[in-house]
C-alpha cells in the first residue's frame, strides 16, 4: 500500500535548528543538568557516569520529576555492541494489598492512591544508580555525585518555569510539614523566575548517599526519616521494604524495523513491547505514506495504537509475578491478526477492538510527570534513562529532615482492574496490586541501533503518551530523514485504546481535514502538548544531532 496522502497538519519542520556536536552530547529537561552530564564526560566519565550525575542533578533542579524517592529506567548500548537494560522501578511495599484503595462498596476512593503517604511504592532510583555505577561506572562515586550536592547547598536560580510549577502545587505541599518547608516560600509568596532555589536537607541527604552508597539512602538517617515520615502519614513503607528493595538487570526487548533495531526496556514496562508492537505491524502492513501529514497515515496510525494500547491493558503488567505473553503479542501471525481487523476508511471504535486472542490466556493498566534524558559518549556508549515520580511533585510528601519528595506511583497499579487511572487508562489482574509488585509503566527509554551502534537515543516524559510521542519521533527520523529537532516539533497525535479519543496538539489540525478524519468515525480531541522528548540522533556523517522537547525548556549540551 503506497499512500500519497492528504495534508492533514500544520507544521513548520523544514530547517529547523538543531544542536550539533561531535563527541558526546546530552539532551535532558533541564539545561543545567545536560551541563552537568557532559562535564562529566569531559572528564573522562563514560555515558554511564554521565546518566548517573544527570539523574541526581534532575532530583535537585527538576523536584516535579527528577527524584531520590521515585523510580525508573536506563537501557544502555555499550561500545562493545551488548546492550543492557536496568529495572529500578518502584514496588508495592510489604503491607499493600489489592483494595487498599477501595472503600466498603468495592469503589476505588479519589486522590487515596495519588495524594499523601499512602499513594508511594518503595523508591527504586537510587539503588539503581548504585547498581549502574558498580557495573559500568568508571569516575568515582563521589565525584559523580558532588555537582548534586553543590547545586542543592548552593542553589539556583528559578527558571520561569520551574518557579510556575512550584506555586501551582502551593496547596497540595501545605497539607506536608516537610513539603510545606522545603517548597513554600517562608513569607507565603510566590516564587518567581530569578528567586534563589536553597534545599540544605536535600544536600545533607545528597552528602549521606556520596559518601555511604545505597546505606546513605535505605539505611541510617535517611532511613529513618523516611520512615518516620510514612509513621506520621499512615504510609506502608517500612525498613523491611528498604532493605529488601533492588533494582533488577533485565533482558532488554530488541525488534528489528528495516535496516535498524530498536532496544528497549521489557516488563514492568510496557514501552518495549507497544513500540515493538507498531513497529512489527506498520513494516509486516507494506503500508508507507508520502507524507507524514496525511489523513491516511493518521488514521492508519492511530487504527495500530488502538490495538496495541488494547493489548497493554489486557496482558502486560509485573512479569515477576505472573507471565505476560511477550513473545506471542510480538508474534507475526499474531499480528496479522490485529491488523486483518484494520479498516482503511473507517475508525474502528475502541468497544469493537478489545484484546487479540492468545490461547491460555485470560486477562488483564498506569502516568504525565516524568523526565527522560539521552546521553552519549565519545567511545560509543549510549544511555537512555526514563525516570519519575507518577505525578508532578508525586505524592506531594517531602521527606522532613531529608528534603526529598515521594513518588505516588501505586496509582500506576490497577487500582480497580477495569476503571480508569488518572490517564484515562485501564487495567486487568496483570496489574492488581500485590506486596513487592512493580506497578506497569509507560515510559519507553529507546536506543535504535544500526549494526549494533547507537543511531537514535530517546524516550520522553508524559504518561502513556511517552509510547505513542517516542515511537512517531523515531518514525520522523527513519522514515521522513528529518533532523532531531523537526523530529520532536512535528505535532504529534496519540490514541489509547480507552477513552476512544483521537487527542491532536492544538491548533495543528487543519479544519476541512478535521471533519474528514470525523466522518472516518474518530472522536478527536485538541489537547495541549503532547509529551516532551529529549532525542539524540548520530547522523550518518558521526555528527550527533541533539535537541530538547520545544514543548518543555529542557537543554543539551555537548562537545
Ligand atoms: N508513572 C508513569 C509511568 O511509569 O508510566
Amino acid at each position: 500500500m503506497i499512500f500519497a496522502g492528504v495534508c492533514t497538519y500544520t507544521a513548520q519542520t523544514q530547517s529547523l535548528w538543531v544542536d550539533t556536536y561531535t563527541q558526546a552530547a546530552v539532551s535532558s529537561a533541564d539545561p543545567v543538568a545536560s551541563s552537568i552530564g557532559v562535564e562529566i564526560m569531559a572528564q573522562g566519565g563514560n555515558a554511564i557516569d554521565a546518566a548517573i550525575a544527570v539523574h541526581f542533578a534532575l532530583a535537585v533542579t527538576t523536584p516535579r520529576a527528577g527524584n531520590l524517592g521515585g523510580g525508573g529506567f536506563m537501557v544502555i548500548q555499550h561500545s562493545d555492541g551488548s546492550s543492557s537494560a536496568l529495572d529500578f522501578r518502584e514496588k508495592a511495599p510489604i503491607d499493600a494489598f489489592r483494595e487498599m484503595y477501595l472503600d466498603e462498596q468495592g469503589e476505588a476512593i479519589s486522590q487515596k492512591s495519588l495524594l499523601g503517604h499512602l499513594a508511594s511504592g518503595v523508591p527504586g532510583s537510587v539503588d539503581g544508580m548504585v547498581k549502574a555505577h558498580e557495573a559500568y561506572g568508571h569516575l568515582s562515586w563521589h565525584d559523580l555525585l558532588q555537582p548534586a550536592v553543590e547545586l542543592a547547598r548552593e542553589g539556583y536560580p528559578l527558571r520561569a518555569s520551574q518557579a510556575q510549577s512550584l506555586n501551582a502545587a502551593k496547596d497540595d505541599f501545605s497539607l506536608f510539614e516537610g513539603s510545606a518547608l522545603y517548597f513554600i516560600k517562608t513569607d507565603g509568596s510566590a516564587w518567581k523566575a530569578g528567586d534563589v532555589f536553597r534545599q540544605d536537607d536535600l544536600a545533607r541527604t545528597l552528602e549521606r548517599i556520596q559518601s555511604e552508597g545505597r546505606a546513605g539512602f535505605y539505611a541510617g538517617e535517611t532511613a529513618t526519616a523516611l520512615i518516620q515520615e510514612m509513621d506520621k502519614g499512615g504510609g506502608y513503607i517500612r525498613q523491611q521494604d528498604l532493605d529488601e528493595y533492588e533494582s533488577v538487570w533485565r533482558t532488554p526487548i530488541k525488534v528489528a524495523y528495516k535496516d535498524v533495531e530498536l532496544v528497549m526496556m521489557p516488563m514492568p514496562s510496557s514501552g518495549g513491547v507497544v513500540i515493538g508492537q507498531l513497529m512489527r505491524m506498520l513494516e509486516m502492513s507494506g503500508a508507507s505514506f508520502d507524507s507524514p501529514q496525511s489523513i491516511e497515515r493518521t488514521h492508519f496510525l492511530v487504527q495500530l495504537m488502538s490495538r496495541s494500547f488494547a493489548d497493554r491493558a489486557t496482558y502486560m503488567g509485573d512479569a515477576d509475578f505472573g507471565e505476560v505473553p511477550v513473545h506471542e503479542l510480538l508474534d507475526t501471525e499474531y499480528l496479522e491478526t490485529r491488523l486483518s481487523t484494520l479498516s482503511l476508511k473507517k475508525h474502528t471504535p475502541s468497544d469493537e477492538i478489545s484484546h487479540g486472542p492468545i490461547d491460555g490466556w485470560t486477562y488483564t493498566t498506569e502516568s504525565t510527570e516524568t523526565t527522560h534524558f539521552s546521553v552519549v559518549d565519545g567511545e560509543g556508549n549510549a544511555v537512555a534513562v526514563t525516570t519519575t515520580l507518577n505525578g508532578s511533585f508525586g505524592s506531594k510528601v517531602a521527606v522532613r529532615n531529608a528534603g526529598f519528595l515521594l513518588n505516588n506511583e501505586m496509582d500506576d497499579f490497577s487500582v480497580k482492574p477495569g476503571t480508569p487511572n488518572m490517564f484515562g487508562l485501564v487495567g486487568s489482574e496483570a496489574n492488581a496490586i500485590a506486596p513487592g509488585k512493580r506497578m506497569l509503566s509507560s515510559m519507553s527509554p529507546t536506543i535504535v541501533t544500526r549494526d549494533s551502534k547507537p543511531v537514535i537515543i530517546a524516550g520522553a516524559a508524559g504518561g502513556p503518551r511517552i509510547i505513542t510521542a517516542t515511537w512517531l519521533a523515531i518514525l520522523n527520523i527513519l522514515d521522513y530523514e528529518m533532523n532531531a529537532m523537526e523530529a520532536l516539533t512535528f505535532p504529534r497525535f496519540h490514541h489509547q485504546w480507552y477513552p476512544d479519543r483521537l487527542l491532536v496538539e492544538k491548533q495543528t489540525l487543519d479544519p476541512d481535514l478535521h471533519r474528514t478524519l470525523t466522518t472516518m468515525g474518530h472522536e478527536i480531541v485538541e489537547s495541549s502538548a503532547l509529551a516532551r522528548v529529549h532525542l539524540l540522533h548520530i547522523a550518518e556523517d558521526g555528527v550527533i544531532e541533539a535537541a530538547a522537547d520545544p514543548r518543555g525548556d529542557g537543554g543539551t549540551a555537548g562537545f
